[in-house]
């Protein structure tokens, strides 16, 4: 177990499964105080058991839709009530509907878009309060770098991942002599558990997106949490504002 996160308190967003539980595994290896969020109440609770099982300390969690503003208070006001303060958020509730524009219904369009965008604005809207108020604080989103190559059929996710790097921008500026940094970590494909499966049901149907990385694969999990992590970092004082995609050069500068 190392010390990176000893004594800080981190919320974690969509800690249910991907990518999610894997930054949750991090922070916890690195000592933090965890809250953990997601829908998902019963796949939550277990990364929140598995996290125990390793010997790191069992996060507290907060089960609840995060696109509605109440929920998402509710699960800033525990970390404070549990940790005394909140130095880490970090947004990562979210996942594509992907497919082409016009195959979206009304409903597939309010769901991305409350998904990624409205779980993220409500979190970082309470969190910001807590955090100003003492003069410290880090906001990691994730983003996407389909946002910045406009990849196929990803139009409606990019309206709200754009949404989410659109924020950061205007936060960073907002908040920067508050102590308060905000960037977004934009990855290209994962290969999530979810990615795996429909590449196993179907070799080809997620080959476009990988055939945009040079590096030829998808981003590992840990690689986009090890970005995560380094920005949400006391080492990362003097940087914010910042999309940094994790895409194996598949966009570049
Ligand atoms: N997998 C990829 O290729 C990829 C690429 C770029 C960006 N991303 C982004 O990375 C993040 C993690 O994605 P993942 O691939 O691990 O997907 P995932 O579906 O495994 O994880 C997303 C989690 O967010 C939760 N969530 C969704 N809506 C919510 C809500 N309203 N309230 C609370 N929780 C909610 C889900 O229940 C889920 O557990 C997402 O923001 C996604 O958009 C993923």
């Amino acid at each position: 177990m190392g010390s990176r996160f000893d004594g800080q308190t981190v919320v974690v967003t969509g800690a249910a499964s991907g990518i999610g539980a894997v930054i949750a595994r991090h922070f916890a290896d690195a000592g933090a105080n965890l809250v953990v969020s997601d829908i998902e109440e019963g796949r939550l609770g277990a990364v929140a058991d598995e996290i125990a099982a390793s010997g790191a300390r069992r996060p507290v969690v907060k089960a609840g839709d995060l696109s509605r503003e109440d929920v998402a208070g509710s699960v800033i006001k525990s970390a404070v009530d549990n940790f005394g303060a909140l130095d880490i958020l970090v947004n990562n509730a979210g996942g594509g509907i992907i497919k082409p524009f016009l195959d979206h219904t009304p409903d597939t369009l309010r769901t991305t878009i409350d998904r990624n965008l409205w779980t993220a604005l409500w979190c970082t809207w309470h969190a910001v309060k807590v955090m100003k108020a003492r003069g410290y604080g880090r906001i990691v989103n994730i983003g996407a770098d389909s946002v910045r190559n406009g990849l196929w059929d990803h139009a409606a996710y990019n309206a709200a991942k754009g949404g989410v790097h659109a924020m950061a921008t205007g936060l960073a500026r907002e908040f920067a002599r508050d102590g308060i940094t905000v960037n977004v970590v934009a990855p290209c494909i994962v290969e999530t558990p979810q990615v795996k499966q429909i590449t196993l049901k179907a070799p080809k149907a997620l080959q476009r997106f990988v055939d945009v990385v040079p590096m030829g694969r998808p981003a590992e999990m840990d690689e986009v949490a090890s970005m995560v992590c380094y920005l949400a970092s006391k080492e990362a004082s003097f940087v914010t504002g910042q999309v940094i995609s994790v895409n194996g050069g598949s966009t570049m500068l």
